[in-house]
Order: structure tokens, then C-alpha cells, then sequence
């Protein structure tokens, strides 16, 4: 069944939730909290080893319910119904949006077109396993009969950015094995990764949905030539191998059909790495740990189906989301692991929450208009205080923030992990109190200054606090509670995208850039500039002199 077509905005919670957001727009945070001892009591979640709190919003419970109101008008459970059970809700490529089956049960049937996708689902996941196992027990051997060290992943967009994120994020339990990561079309990159392997050692996985992406196409063509230097074509089965939906391209490429890992339809990029796309995951922290990493998606895919939306991480994520944007106004999200090993969180998140909500039609065709697509950004803590936190204290831009934590850390460093999280509490603590000009006075007094002295200084010691924050604490980085925070927010931004009106699981957007770079490289190849715009000739005339 296709997903209905409401606009939010002519919903009655939407004109329920105008009137409720200009009597509390201005009310203070640090009031809420003054005012109601149980504040953090009533707005937090916890869910197995996630302890979720949203008290630090400028928000009331009857916010809450008013968004739910909004979500139950727009049907959100019949679409999460929809997005589970197989229906083409990718409408705009006829696919449907099937990530979720990826990592479900082996006795659990879901339909597509009539047919339970489980059981090729778990023929791969066996595939995946037993060459994971065939290379890291050394077994398999290159052309020149020595085991593999290296791991290199060539790929761009969904096909880099999860498997990239999760080797980095998963360090902690990786084996032996290498890894690199090939995806920008820049030569500079390849040639720098293959400054580091040795081609008698290596193996490659070629990871392209469609087989035609020219980034991927054009690093795995240059690494092929780069490999016959010294192999033969013969070579090329022990040493590629591909993950795609394309089986005719990744033959012509030359890749044993045995070597071809698929790929489906009703996967997206964005979402893909829970598909054979994450070979380069399981060859890295080996198959158990993956699949580790799928049953934690799994958990939260059961909390987002089952859970009522006032207990839904998810939900409340995502309702919140809509209320910094669509009502406070908030331009952007931050978002700050308390952990170096999610420094790639980030870029991630960006792909997936800005390729699937970056939308400006509405599911009927016309332009929406209220705004979608939530701009997503961060870098770990305690880093990105000495960075960018300034302008999120003390800047005109509201910045709604999610803090992830970790109570335990991986590395018996105790002393380290208190002084990090120390500064995670710390934060939240200062973004939501901020700093009188009462108290910066008495700070100035106890250091011996008069107020004559420092008056001139007071207004820039000032913090207005009142920061909006969500805190996620979990027990530790693990690859199941890992699986579980990224479809966290994979249903954050579903959510996201059906109350929009939007439809999330396309990305029109990205082919006009391509088109025109493939008519410029012509242009480029041959030196004849054909019509543009003067400032595009002009400079594709400089580039060309060079
Ligand atoms: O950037 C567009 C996009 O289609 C992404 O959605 C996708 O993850 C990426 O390109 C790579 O595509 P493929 O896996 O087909 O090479």
C-alpha cells in the first residue's frame, strides 16, 4: 500500500502544536527543571543498555502528546507497518525499503512480491561467514601462495561511509587484517592507499550497488592495472571479489561469478551496510562480531515496531527533531560521541539523514511548504569543546545537540574515562545553566577585582544557557549496542521523512552533478569547452591551460 500524502501542516495537531509553541517559546529550560523535581524521571527512556534523556528540551508533556497527535494523524504506524512488511515505499524507483530485513530472524518471513526474502538473505549471510573464515584463518592464500593482510574496501557513498564507520567505530575487536578504504575518484587517494599494500597480500572488495558508479569503476580500473603489474589475469579470482546487484557489469569486469556477493533492489546505499556490503565489517572484526552488530539492529527494530511512541527512542528522537525544526526554527543538528572510535559517526549520519530527507517535494508532487531535512554535523567530544562548542554556548544559532556516552569504557584507562565523561555531564550541565551575570560577578569578586574593574567584562563572560540536548548513555561500544544506535537513527529519520510528507528513500538530487561532470570530462578530454554559463567556461578554459 503507498503512503498517504498529508501535509503536517494542515494537520489539527500542527495548528494545536503553533498555538502551544508561542505560549512556551521563550519559557526557560532551567525553569522547567526548577519547577518539577521529576523532570528527568519523566522525560527519559531506558531500553536494554540505552538510557536515553530528553529532559534538557524546551518542551512539556503536553508537547509531547501534541506530536504524537501529529504523528497519529499522519498515519506513522500504518507506515511503519508499510516500511516493515515489504511494501514499495520508495515510490519514486518503484523499490521497496528493506534494510530491516537484513538483520531479522531466520525463522521470521517477509514477503517481497509474494516471496520470503529470509532465505536468500541468510544463503549470503553463509557466504559471508565462510569467506570471512576462509580468510582470516589464513587458508586462503594470494598468487603468490601467502596468506592475506590487507583488506582494501573500494566503494563511495553507502558503500564506503557505513563500512568505513563501523571498522573504525568496532577498532577495538578488529583481527589482524589491515583494512583501507578507497572511494574518492581524486587519484591522489588510490595511489596513497596503494603506497601502503602489497599486491601478493591484498585482497579487494569491490562494492558498487549499480556497478556504474565512475568513482568506483575508475579506482577499482586503476588498482586492476596496478595489480597485473605484477599478476597475471588468472590472479584476479583469488584477489577480487564484489559486492553488487549488477552481476553482468562485475563480469565484464573480469570478477568470478563465485566472487560476486549480491546485493538486492530493495536495499538502499545509505542503508546497505547490514548487506554483503559490510564484508569488509565482518573480515575485519570477523563474522560473529557482525553478526553481533545485526542483532543489536535487530533489538531496536523490535523496540520501533512494538514500542508505544511515548516509549519509542526512535519516535521521540524524531519528534523532537521536528520540533527544533519546524517550530524553533533550528537550522541544524549536532551531534558529539563522547568516544574517538565514532569519529565517523558523523559523516555517516550525513549521508543518511541528508540524502534520504534533503527533499523539497511533497509525496503529491508539489513543493512543500515548511521545511524538511535536518543539516547534520559533529566531531567526538572531547575534541569538538576545544573546536566548535563556542558557537553552540555562546553563538546566535540554536543548535539542538545528541550527546553519546559510553559508561564503560573499552580500555581499562579509568582515569581517562571519568575525565571524559566528566566533561560529557559537564556539557550538558553547561549548556542547559549557563552562567549569570550574578555569578560571573561573584567570580570576578572571589579573584580579587572590583565590579568597576570588570564591568566592561561581564557581558562576554555571560552564558544565556538553555541549550536544547538529548544525552544517550550506554553501557559500552559493543558491536550489538553500535548495530542498535545506528537504526536508531535509521528509524529517526524515517520517521522524519513520513510525517515531512517526503519521500526519504530516493536521491534525485545527486544526478544532475553527475550528469554534467560526465558532458565536462568529454569537454575536458578532447579541449573543446562547449556553451556554459561564462563563469563555469571560464574557469574549465583556465583548468585547461594548465
Ligand atoms: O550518491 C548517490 C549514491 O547513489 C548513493 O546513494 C550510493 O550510496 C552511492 O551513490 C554509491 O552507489 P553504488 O553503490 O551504486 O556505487
Amino acid at each position: 500500500m503507498s503512503l498517504n500524502t498529508i501535509n503536517p501542516t494542515e494537520t489539527n495537531a500542527w495548528q494545536k502544536l503553533r498555538t502551544h509553541f508561542s505560549e512556551i517559546e521563550f519559557q526557560s529550560i532551567k525553569d522547567l527543571f526548577e519547577k518539577d523535581a521529576k523532570r528527568a524521571a519523566t522525560f527519559h527512556i531506558e531500553w536494554n543498555d540505552f538510557y536515553v534523556d530528553f529532559s534538557k528540551n524546551n518542551w512539556t508533556k503536553e508537547t509531547l502528546s501534541l506530536l504524537i497527535e501529529l504523528a497519529n494523524e499522519v498515519g506513522l504506524q500504518e507506515a511503519i507497518s508499510n516500511y516493515f512488511s515489504g511494501e514499495k515505499i520508495n515510490e519514486t524507483e518503484d523499490r521497496a525499503v528493506l534494510h530491516t530485513a537484513l538483520r531479522a530472524n531466520e525463522n521470521d518471513t517477509i514477503l517481497f512480491e509474494g516471496k520470503n526474502v529470509i532465505p536468500e538473505i541468510f544463503a549470503t549471510k553463509n557466504k559471508i561467514k565462510n569467506f570471512t573464515n576462509y580468510i582470516i584463518s589464513g587458508e586462503a592464500k594470494g598468487y603468490s601462495g601467502k596468506a592475506f593482510t590487507d583488506v582494501v574496501n573500494i566503494g563511495i557513498g553507502g558503500s564506503d561511509l557505513g563500512p568505513a564507520m563501523v571498522v573504525d567505530a568496532l577498532q577495538f575487536y578488529k583481527n589482524n587484517l589491515k583494512t583501507h578504504f578507497i572511494s574518492n575518484v581524486d587519484g591522489d587517494h588510490v595511489q596513497e592507499i596503494l603506497k601502503k599494500i602489497n599486491p601478493e597480500t591484498t585482497l579487494f572488495v569491490i562494492v558498487s550497488k549499480t556497478f556504474t558508479t565512475q568513482e568506483t569503476l575508475t579506482n577499482s580500473e586503476t588498482i586492476k592495472k596496478w595489480f597485473l603489474k605484477s599478476a597475471t589475469e588468472k590472479d584476479i579470482a583469488k584477489h577480487f571479489v564484489a559486492v553488487s546487484s549488477n552481476l553482468q557489469n562485475v563480469t565484464n569486469f573480469g570478477i568470478a561469478p563465485e566472487n560476486i556477493f549480491p546485493m538486492w533492489d530493495w536495499v538502499g546505499g545509505r542503508f546497505s551496510l547490514w548487506s554483503a556490503v559490510g564484508l569488509t565489517i565482518s573480515l575485519a572484526v570477523g563474522y560473529d562480531n557482525f553478526n553481533q552488530l545485526l542483532k543489536g539492529a535487530n533489538k531496536m527494530d523490535t523496540h520501533f515496531k512494538t514500542t508505544p511512541f511515548e516509549n519509542n527512542i526512535p519516535v521521540v528522537l524524531a519528534l523532537l527533531s521536528i520540533w527544533h525544526n519546524n517550530f524553533f526554527g533550528a537550522e541544524t543538528e549536532a551531534l558529539i560521541p563522547y568516544t574517538q572510535y565514532l569519529q565517523k559517526l558523523a559523516p555517516y549520519l550525513q549521508q543518511s539523514n541528508m540524502e534520504s530527507n534533503g527533499k523539497s517535494i511533497a509525496r503529491n508532487g508539489f513543493p512543500v511548504n515548511y521545511q524538511t531535512g535536518t543539516i547534520v554535523w559533529g566531531e567526538p567530544g572531547s575534541n569538538s569543546q576545544h573546536a566548535f562548542f563556542q558557537l553552540i554556548h555562546q553563538g546566535t544559532k540554536l543548535i539542538p545537540t545528541d550527546f553519546i556516552g559510553f559508561v564503560q569504557p573499552l580500555h581499562e584507562e579509568k582515569d581517562h574515562h571519568n575525565k571524559l565523561m566528566s566533561n560529557f555531564f559537564a556539557q550538558t550541565e553547561a549548556l542547559l545553566k549557563g552562567k549569570s551575570k550574578e555569578e560571573v560577578l561573584s567570580e570576578f569578586i572571589s579573584q580579587g577585582k572590583t565590579e568597576t574593574e570588570v564591568s566592561h567584562l561581564i557581558p562576554f563572560k555571560i552564558f544565556q544557557g538553555d541549550k536544547p540536548t538529548n544525552t544517550i548513555l550506554i553501557e559500552k561500544l559493543t558491536p550489538e549496542s553500535l548495530g542498535a544506535l545506528i537504526a536508531m537513527y535509521e528509524h529517526k529519520i524515517f520517521v522524519q521523512g513520513i510525517i515531512w510528507n517526503i519521500y526519504s528513500y530516493d536521491q534525485w538530487g545527486v544526478e544532475l552533478g553527475k550528469q554534467l561532470a560526465n558532458s565536462i570530462l568529454t569537454e575536458i578530454e578532447n579541449s573543446a569547452v562547449k556553451k556554459h554559463d561564462s563563469s563555469t567556461t571560464q574557469l574549465i578554459n583556465k583548468f585547461l591551460k594548465k
